[in-house]
């Protein structure tokens, strides 16, 4: 399973790319909103300069045609960009256009399996459930990363799912139990996974026993 970085944050991505832990970022209008750059452009720039496969960039476009030429646009800036179209008939029909001109796309806001096997059927490159807003609401989110992996693979379809909406690391392991190709967590989610207190206090009880050793 690979990981990708959800954020907008530049100096983030920065540091997770250097760690060598994550091979994508995704955005999304909420994630650039927090941030300070003004020049939506140059910031997606300065992300598809770093060495990462994948960088999820949304349209915003509603309607098809507004989808499609925002898409072919976007996918000119840089060629590890991904289009983010969210779930609904203007997305099918979008997708189903730029699919086969190889522009890659991210079916996104995608709350049930139904949904996530129409963004296959139509060749998009991945499906986002957004597990973390279907807890929030007593559904099961992992379940639709887990339905959509099975379909998936039971019909030999290429389209890979991102687990997203993640909000703590025990998402990321229930993802990678249900097979999801990917995981995209926020920062904080990612440092969570990093950081255990046992290994803190091992460190610094071998450096103390080592200094110790010194001593002698
Ligand atoms: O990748 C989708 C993600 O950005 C949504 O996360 O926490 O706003 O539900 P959240």
């Amino acid at each position: 399973m690979r990981i990708f970085l959800d954020t907008a944050n530049i100096e983030h991505i920065r540091h997770a790319a250097k760690l060598g832990i994550i091979s994508g970022v995704t955005t999304n209008p909420s994630l650039v909103a927090r941030e300070k750059s003004v020049d939506f452009k140059a910031a997606v720039l300065e992300i598809c300069a770093l060495p990462l496969e994948h960088v999820s960039v949304e349209a915003l476009s509603l309607d098809a045609q507004g989808m499609i030429e925002e898409a072919r646009h976007i996918s000119s800036w840089a060629p590890n960009i991904t289009v983010k179209i969210p779930v609904s008939e203007a997305g099918l029909e979008a997708i189903s256009v730029i699919s086969r001109e190889k522009i890659k796309t991210n079916f996104t806001l995608c709350f049930s399996a139904n949904q996530a096997l129409l963004g296959a059927i139509v060749g998009a490159t991945y499906v986002s459930p957004f597990v973390g807003r279907l807890d929030d609401i007593s559904h099961q989110g992992m379940q639709v990363v887990e339905d959509a992996v099975e379909i998936f693979k039971k019909y030999d379809l290429h389209t890979q799912v991102i687990a997203a909406s993640i909000r703590h690391p025990l998402h990321v392991i229930a993802a990678a139990k249900v097979g999801a190709h990917i995981a995209t967590v926020p920062y904080n989610v990612l440092m969570q996974m990093i950081r255990h207190p046992l290994t803190d206090i091992g460190i610094a009880r071998f450096a103390d026993d080592w200094r110790e050793v010194m001593k002698k």
